[in-house]
C-alpha cells in the first residue's frame, strides 16, 4: 500500500497581531488575533506526503533538503493527526498505525523572512496529513502546535484565532470570520524589503516579550480584547478606515512591545519607516485613509488598499521602486525617482485581487 496527497496552503497576515504564549509546548497565545489569508499563488507553501507501511522512518524534506523530523513542533503535528486517525479509524482499518511518512515541502518564497512562512508550512503539512489518512476535522488545533500563526491558514478570508481559556488548549482555535468573497474589493500588497533570514525569530522573540515588556501585558490585556471586535465589526462591514486604522496601530504597538523588550527586539528598518511615512502621507493627502501597512517579524511591509485606490497608490509609491526590480524581488533601495511601475512590476511584487 502506498498513499499520496499534494496540497498547498497559503501565507495570513495578521491584522491583531498574536505576540506572547502562555504555555509554550502547546502553543497558547496570551491573547486572540486576526488575519486575512491570500489566496494567490505567489506566497504558498506546497506539500506532498507519502504514506507507506514500507518505508522505515518518517522523513521530511524542506525546500529539496533534508531536515531534522525529531523537532518537537513537528513531532507534535504528527502524533496528533495520528492521534484522529487512530480514534477515527478504531472500528476497523489501523491506517493511523503502522506506516511512516515521506513529507516533501516547497515554499514558492523566502523561508524564515518574516514573511509567515511557517504559517503556510505547518497549515499545509497538516492539512496533507489529515487527508492521506482520511481525518477529518477541527485541525487548527493540530496546526496550532507546529506554529501559532499556522492555524490561521486553515481557513480563507478573514479568519480570527480565539486565545481560549483553557488548559489543555482545546478552546484555543481558529474560525472564519468572513469569506474573503464579503470584501471582493480588498487587494494586499506585499513589498519584500529583505528577503534574508530575520535576526531574532517570532518564537524567541515573544518568548523575551512575555518575560520583560510591561507594555505586552497591557496590550494583551486592555486593548487588543477591544480591537478584536471592532476588527470583526469593521470586517463585516466592509469599513475600509477603521480596517486600515486598526491594522496600522496593531502593527505599531506590536512593534513599541518589541522595543519595549529587554534587551529590545528591532525588526523595522529605514525602508519599512519610508513606507510607513508614505502612506501616512498619501493617507493626509487624499484627506482619507486609504492605504494601511502592516509589518510582521521582520522589515517587510504588507500593504492593504481597495482596488479604486490601487493605481494613484502606484504613482505615488512607484517613485519608491528601483528600476532594476525584477521578478524574483521586489523592493530593495529607497528612494528612486520617477518610476512608474510596470504592469509587469505590479504582477512581480505580489499585487493581488484578495
Ligand atoms: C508577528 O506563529 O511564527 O507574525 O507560534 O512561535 O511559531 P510561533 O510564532 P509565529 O508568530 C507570528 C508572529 C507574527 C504575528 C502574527 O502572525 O499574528
Amino acid at each position: 500500500g502506498f498513499n499520496m496527497v499534494t496540497c498547498s496552503a497559503p501565507v495570513n497576515i495578521a491584522v491583531i497581531k498574536y505576540w506572547g504564549k502562555r504555555d509554550e509546548e502547546l502553543i497558547l497565545p496570551i491573547n486572540s488575533s486576526l488575519s486575512v489569508t491570500l489566496h494567490q499563488d505567489q506566497l504558498r507553501t506546497t506539500t506532498t506526503v507519502a504514506c507507506s507501511r514500507s518505508f522505515e522512518e518518517d522523513r521530511i524534506w524542506l525546500n529539496g533538503r533534508e531536515e531534522d523530523i525529531t523537532l518537537p513542533r513537528l513531532q507534535s503535528c504528527l502524533r496528533e493527526v495520528r492521534r484522529l486517525a487512530r480514534k477515527r479509524h478504531s472500528d476497523g482499518d489501523p491506517a493511523g498505525l503502522s506506516h511512516k511518512f515521506h513529507i516533501c515541502s516547497v515554499n514558492n518564497f523566502p523561508t524564515a523572512a518574516g514573511l509567515a512562512s511557517s504559517a503556510a508550512g505547518y497549515a499545509c503539512l497538516v492539512y496533507s496529513l489529515a487527508r492521506v489518512l482520511g481525518v477529518e476535522g477541527e485541525l487548527s488545533v493540530v496546526a496550532r502546535q507546529g506554529s501559532g500563526s499556522a492555524c490561521r491558514s486553515m481557513y480563507g478570508g478573514f479568519v480570527q484565532w480565539t486565545m481560549g481559556q483553557r488548559e489543555d488548549g482545546k478552546d484555543s482555535i481558529a474560525q472564519q470570520v468572513a469569506p474573503e468573497t464579503n470584501w471582493p474589493e480588498l487587494r494586499v500588497l506585499v513589498l519584500v524589503v529583505s528577503a534574508e533570514r530575520k535576526l531574532v525569530g517570532s518564537t524567541s522573540g515573544m518568548q523575551t516579550s512575555v518575560e520583560t515588556s510591561s507594555l505586552l501585558k497591557h496590550r494583551a490585556e486592555c486593548v487588543v480584547p477591544g480591537r478584536m471586535e471592532q476588527m470583526i465589526r469593521a470586517v463585516k462591514k466592509r469599513d475600509f478606515a477603521t480596517f486600515a486604522e486598526l491594522t496600522m496601530k496593531d502593527s505599531n504597538q506590536f512593534h513599541a512591545t518589541c522595543l519595549d523588550t529587554y534587551p529590545p527586539v528591532f525588526y523595522l528598518n529605514d525602508v519599512s519607516r519610508r513606507i510607513i511615512n508614505l502612506v501616512h502621507r498619501y493617507n493626509r493627502h487624499c484627506g482619507e485613509t486609504r492605504v494601511a501597512y502592516s509589518f510582521d517579524a521582520g522589515p517587510n511591509a504588507v500593504i492593504f488598499t481597495l482596488q479604486e485606490h490601487t493605481a494613484e497608490f502606484f504613482q505615488v509609491g512607484g517613485t519608491f521602486f528601483p528600476p532594476e526590480t525584477n521578478g524574483e524581488q521586489f523592493l530593495k533601495g529607497l528612494p528612486i525617482t520617477g518610476v512608474t511601475l510596470s504592469e509587469e512590476l505590479k504582477e512581480a511584487i505580489g499585487m493581488e485581487p484578495l
